[in-house]
C-alpha cells in the first residue's frame, strides 16, 4: 500500500478571527491535529492514536462551549448557525471514534479521521468563526 503523507494544518492569517482566547483555542486544534497525524505515521500505534482522538473530542466540546456561550452573550446573527455546526460536527466524530474503535483501529481509518478533522476544522473556522468573530467585535461591550 502506498501511503501519502499526511496535511499539515497551519494557523494562519487566513483563519485567523482576532479574538485571542478564541484563536488560541484554535491553534491548540490544529496543534492536536497536528500531534495525530504525528502519531498516525511515527507508528505510535492505535492506543496513542485512540488518547489523541479522545483528547480532540474533550477539548473541541469545551472549546465549542466557550464560542457558543460568547456568541450568544454578544446577540451575535450566527450564533446559532455555529452552534448547529458543532453539534454536528461533534456527532460525526464520536461517530468516527466509535468506528475507529470497533473496526479494529486501522491505519487507514485513523489517516481519514485526521483528514476529515483537519478540514473540516480549518473550512469552519475561515467560513463561520472569522464572521462571527467581526460580530463579535461590532458590538459596543467587546
Ligand atoms: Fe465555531
Amino acid at each position: 500500500m502506498t501511503t501519502t503523507t499526511l496535511v499539515r494544518y497551519v494557523w494562519d492569517d487566513r483563519i485567523k478571527v482576532g479574538l485571542p482566547l478564541i484563536d488560541n483555542q484554535h491553534r491548540e486544534l490544529i496543534e492536536a491535529i497536528n500531534d495525530l497525524a504525528e502519531a498516525i505515521e511515527g507508528n505510535q500505534g492505535s492506543t496513542a492514536v485512540k488518547k489523541l482522538i479522545a483528547f480532540l473530542k474533550g477539548y473541541a466540546e469545551w472549546h465549542f462551549d466557550q464560542e457558543e456561550n460568547c456568541a450568544f452573550r454578544h446577540q451575535c446573527p450566527l450564533a446559532e448557525t455555529n452552534q448547529k455546526a458543532h453539534v454536528r460536527f461533534l456527532e460525526m466524530l464520536a461517530q468516527w471514534h466509535r468506528e475507529y474503535t470497533e473496526s479494529g483501529a486501522s491505519e487507514e481509518q485513523a489517516r481519514k479521521i485526521h483528514t476529515a478533522l483537519g478540514e473540516w476544522l480549518v473550512d469552519h473556522i475561515y467560513k463561520i468563526d472569522t464572521n462571527l468573530a467581526k460580530e463579535i467585535q461590532a458590538q459596543p461591550s467587546a
